[in-house]
């Protein structure tokens, strides 16, 4: 039988790689969970139409790229803000003052594939109800500054925008769709097609040939309402009063169609094409529109695989985690018995990581994957080790005279890696 690959655009994520995958998640939920954000876990599966409802039937995600099952009824989701509306409705989670969530885990959309770009890609994300004022805007901002410096990663562009209330997005959309009409023998195909569906996408396009008409299109900076624009600038304020560079970028609409007011991105110039790390915004309309009370909300995803290779990219990726102690039987007797000692040192040293050595082999052998593992000693358990009750520790990494000392006291010399 030829063999059976991976489906194109949902690679295996290996082992040797994921030390990256945890300290991106590891880094973003702990530092949620310090602001006061609490996990939320959905199904991968819902009803297509909630997404056709939240993200809007003519955006590129719903139109084009949704995994349908079940005769198109269900869907694979293919970002996590409308599982979480339809959550916080179903359970009445927004009913205190306000509510903190985040989520992360698979997403998928059938796209073309690319480097950053996947079928099946990973997000951690998080969202707050209840909260119509600029604070929590900027506020997730200055927790996303935070999480990149705590990751090490440099180099990254704010843009922000304001998309304004439903009504301003609309009379800005009539606005824009008069400019492009007028300068229809200019539109490429792309954006001929979205003048009559999705015109504020066109903003978006990355063609050559239409960059000196967007250049010079009316802005929805211009057009925003009073009350929105109040709430722009307060959120500038507050980001900048914090010391977080930004630029506004008029032009920044974004994919999916839940949004007013705030919209974010953060950028970087290190993957090509597929820049985009993080992304988000205000939707105050969505809760209400998907069946619930009047809810603001607002929220924001990071694509994990693209910090992952921006992690790659800096060259800044954490060390991959290591055994403290690796364990050598030599001898019939200690190599029955070498699990049992395991597990009494792990006993006796609280939170020491012991990698046992399994399938025997010859001393030489056993040394050679102590070695290998990274493991920073070797602790021998041979014929008179395992008749006192002793180990015998060998540092790996000096030349450090070996020493034996009872199971118990090894904790004295081979203290834990702080993680
Ligand atoms: P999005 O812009 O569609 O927004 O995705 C957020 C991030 O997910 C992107 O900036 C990117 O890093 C990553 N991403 C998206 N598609 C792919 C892909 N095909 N391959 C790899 N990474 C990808 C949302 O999903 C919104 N739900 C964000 C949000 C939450 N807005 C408010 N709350």
């Amino acid at each position: 039988m030829s063999r059976v690959r991976s489906v194109t655009g949902m690679p295996d994520i290996l082992p040797d790689q994921i030390s990256n995958w945890h300290w991106v998640e590891g880094c973003a939920t702990r530092l949620l969970d310090d602001y006061g954000y609490r996990e939320l876990r959905l199904p991968l599966v819902e009803h297509t139409r909630l997404f056709t409802g939240a993200i809007g039937e003519s955006t590129d995600v719903v139109s084009k790229e949704m995994y349908h099952l079940e005769g198109g009824k269900l869907s694979l989701r293919p970002e996590g803000t409308a599982g979480v509306v339809r959550s916080v409705i179903a359970h009445n989670l927004a009913a205190q003052h306000a509510r903190k969530i985040w989520y992360s885990g698979p997403m998928f959309r059938h796209e073309r594939q690319q480097r950053g770009r996947y079928r099946q890609f990973y997000q951690v994300g998080a969202e707050v109800f209840g909260l119509p004022g600029p604070d929590v805007d900027a506020e997730q901002i200055l927790m996303l500054a935070r999480l990149w410096k705590r990751l090490g990663i440099t180099g990254l562009r704010l843009e922000v925008n304001s998309l304004g209330t439903a009504e301003s997005r609309a009379a800005y959309r009539s606005t824009l769709v008069e400019y492009f009409a007028d300068h229809r023998q200019e539109l490429d195909e792309d954006s001929e097609r979205r003048l009559e569906q999705n015109p504020l996408r066109i903003l978006d396009s990355k063609a050559l040939s239409m960059q000196h008409l967007i250049r010079n299109a009316p802005t929805i900076v211009d057009a925003l309402d009073a009350e929105s624009a109040e709430h722009f600038a307060a959120v500038q304020d507050r980001v900048h009063g914090a010391g977080v560079d930004f630029i506004v970028n008029p032009r920044l609409v974004r994919g999916l169609d839940y949004y007013s007011r705030t919209v974010f991105e953060w950028v970087t110039d290190q993957l090509g094409a597929q820049g985009t790390v993080c992304a988000g915004g205000r939707y105050d309309g969505l809760v209400q529109a998907q069946g619930g009370k009047p809810t603001p909300g607002l929220g924001f995803a990071m694509g994990v695989d693209r910090l992952v290779l921006l992690l790659e990219e800096l060259n800044i990726a954490p060390a991959p985690k290591v055994p403290d102690v690796y364990l050598v039987a030599v001898g019939d007797a200690p190599g029955k018995r070498v699990l049992q000692v395991a597990e009494r040192l792990r006993d006796e040293v609280d939170g020491l990581v012991v990698e046992t050595n399994l399938g025997g082999g010859s001393f030489k052998a056993q040394f050679k994957r102590a070695d290998k593992s990274g493991a920073r000693y070797a602790l021998v358990l041979g014929e008179s080790e395992l008749a006192d009750g002793t180990l015998t520790i060998k540092s790996l990494r000096d030349d450090a005279e070996q020493t034996t000392l009872p199971i118990e006291r090894v904790g004295e010399l081979v203290r834990p890696d702080p993680k």
